[in-house]
């Protein structure tokens, strides 16, 4: 509780300089909060403007993300390897067209709409449109799988991806809220400060950006004090 209360003064602080304004901007397209989901969607026509290329090891060289997640995801992986852990990037931003070729196939591999949409977002939905999502896997098994969180490498990145500004989006025990079943290497960037806190608080995005848009930062605090 401490910790938490801790975090979003800190997030306090760091906005404190700006206003409402400032988390809007967060919250579009411009920046790094922004909310995708089943309820928020993105237009077929959606694509960043500033993708690029993660320099780290990926599986195709085709990959690419957002370039300010992209430097950061080179960082995290560099520190990864400073531990001996070897990272390999496996799905970065995904067209609307894309992502309704996956959604489908795993419709048909599944045989089922329900399985396939706890495991792939329908296109529109997906993060992976916003440029801001990476699958991440582990150089010997790139299994987007249970196995990567029991991995070292996932336990690695489960402790330090919010140091470089990534959240692990999709757990388990949020599914009744993110409606994704368990998803050890999908990363989404947010920016160091957003990931701390959400890391420290252990909630999903979407119940961080509707604390942070209904309540700003006052209220968030309250709820947090007995
Ligand atoms: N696997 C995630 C939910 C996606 O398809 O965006
Ligand atoms: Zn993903």
């Amino acid at each position: 509780m401490i910790r938490q209360a801790l975090a979003i003064v800190m997030l306090c602080l760091s906005l404190a300089g700006g206003s409402v304004d400032s988390l809007v901007d967060q919250t579009s397209l411009g920046g790094s909060l922004y909310l995708v989901n089943r309820t928020y969607r993105l237009t077929a026509h959606y694509q960043p403007d500033d993708l690029v290329r993660p320099e780290v090891r990926r599986l195709s060289s085709e990959i690419m993300m957002r370039r300010e997640a992209a430097e950061k995801l080179e960082e995290l992986f560099e520190a990864a390897a400073q531990e001996g852990l070897r990272l390999v990037a496996v799905s970065g931003y995904r067209s609307y067209e894309t992502q309704r070729i996956i959604y489908q196939r795993k419709i048909k591999s599944t045989g089922s709409v329900a399985k396939a949409e706890r495991l792939v977002a329908p296109p529109g939905a997906s993060e992976h449109q916003l440029g801001l999502a990476m699958d991440i896997g582990r150089r010997s098994n790139t299994n987007l799988n249970m196995a990567f969180g029991r991995s070292r490498e996932g336990e690695w990145v489960a402790r330090h991806a919010h140091e470089y500004g990534f959240i692990i989006r999709y757990q388990d025990r949020w599914t009744d809220i993110t409606g994704y079943a368990d998803e050890p290497g999908h990363l989404r960037y947010v920016g160091v400060e957003h990931a701390t806190v959400i890391h420290t608080m252990d909630i999903p995005l979407e119940t961080y950006v509707e604390q942070m848009q209904q309540t700003m930062c006052g209220e968030m605090y309250a709820n947090l004090t007995p």
